[in-house]
């Protein structure tokens, strides 16, 4: 056994989980796992990057990248298996492999090691989960799943602005909106799809036009349909707020940091790589809610990310240790929810990011910690 793997017995040990690269090793962005394995080592824990090809749940040693802060050199070594694993795998695609499924499978049988957040979350099942428990169904926009153009005819009838948003979406790739009812305008509805950074913006006499139209963009992904939320301005530009809750030392959901994402003019989210920008929450909410109210949704904006936190916990089935959620503010104050990721991207607030890579080492390091046997439990 090399000199790192002797230590390593003694210390906790975390493994990045990523794919395999034929040429590089291993994907996924590495300037990312290096800030995550700095962290570790100024906090005391070993981090690694293991690859789906590496991992086999039973084993007591596999094959992990090191890399060596000094020289910033990876190497390939035999290490003893983690005590946790973070799943970073980077896409849904990457997930839904057979080999993928399997590996992701044995380790959650297996109890020599601890995987959090094993899978991606999607936006139908979490509506379901969030609609089905009273404390968190009155954040949920009223959402249906797109089973027939008759279905979405019908939800328009109730809905003067409706979102079309892919069950597995990202990045607000293949959002649509639809504008009905405005006065004073010709054409029976407007059409809004978010393209790169720009809008294509098409006008429709009647809900036959309309449908051909939005054929065209579906082909065969599954979508569901929500109720618009008119979002507060800043600067007379909509935002929305991006909130990362995480776990702690303690095993206890915290919110790590808010953060505000404002839409590009020409945009229908709020996401930055489309024209949006970032500002802090206060910023962004002062400008519709005065200094009075601000605090206030403030704190009710962390009390609904902790209980929806829990509640997507819960129902999911699994141990996960963070999450970032999509929350929207109405003009009147009102919280709603658009989506949560279990693979939240990198915040760029320098302060949210330092604390988010420091929780997952102390959540990491409560898991890794002999638990004293629960009394009042069954075990097993
Ligand atoms: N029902 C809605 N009403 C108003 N705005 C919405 C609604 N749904 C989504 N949005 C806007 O679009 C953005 C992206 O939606 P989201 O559900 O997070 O999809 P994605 O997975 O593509 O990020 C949200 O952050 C919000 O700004
Ligand atoms: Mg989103």
């Amino acid at each position: 056994m090399s000199v790192i793997a002797n230590t390593l017995s003694t210390r906790t040990s975390l493994a990045i989980l990523t794919m395999p690269d034929p040429e590089q090793g291993f994907r996924g962005n590495r300037a990312n796992f290096i800030d995550l394995i700095q962290t570790g080592k100024k906090l005391g824990a070993f981090v690694y990057v293991l690859t789906t090809d590496d991992l086999r749940a039973g084993d007591k040693r596999v094959y992990g990248y090191v890399y060596n802060v000094e020289n910033g050199i990876w190497t390939r070594q035999l290490l003893p298996m983690p005590h946790v694993i973070y799943n970073r795998l980077p896409t849904r695609t990457d997930e839904q492999l057979p080999e993928v499924q399997n590996v992701i499978k044995d380790c959650l049988k297996k109890k020599n090691v601890r995987l959090f957040n094993p899978y991606f979350f999607n936006k139908w099942a979490l509506f379901e989960w969030l609609n089905s428990d009273k404390e968190t169904q009155r954040f949920i926009p009223a959402t249906r799943r797109l089973s027939s153009p008759q279905e979405l005819a019908s939800f328009m009838q109730s809905h003067p602005m409706v979102y079309l948003k892919p069950i597995r979406g990202k990045a607000g790739k293949g959002i649509m909106r639809l504008e009905t009812n405005t006065p004073g305008r010709k054409y029976w509805c407007k059409l809004i799809i978010q393209n790169h950074k720009k809008s294509i913006v098409t006008n429709h006499l009647n809900f036959a036009k309309l449908w051909t139209r939005i054929k065209q963009e579906i082909t065969d992904e599954d979508y569901i349909i929500q109720q618009g939320i008119l979002l507060a301005e800043s600067e007379g530009r909509p935002f929305d707020l991006r909130v990362l809750v995480q776990k702690s030392g303690t095993g206890k959901w915290f919110i790590t940091g808010i953060g505000a994402r404002v839409a590009g003019v020409k945009s229908i989210t709020t996401h930055v790589p489309r024209g949006g920008h970032i500002d802090n929450p206060h910023n962004a909410l002062i400008s519709s809610f005065g200094e009075t109210r601000t605090p206030i949704i403030l704190r009710k904006v962390n009390n609904a990310a902790l209980t929806i936190a829990r509640r997507i916990e819960k129902a999911s089935g699994y141990k996960l240790g963070e999450m970032s959620l999509d929350l929207g503010v109405d003009r009147n104050g009102r919280i709603w929810f658009f989506e949560a990721n279990s693979r939240p991207m990198k915040f760029d607030e320098p302060d949210i990011r330092e604390t988010s890579l420091a929780r997952i080492i102390e959540y990491t390091q409560f898991l890794s910690r002999p638990r004293p046997a629960r009394t009042g439990k069954k075990s097993g």
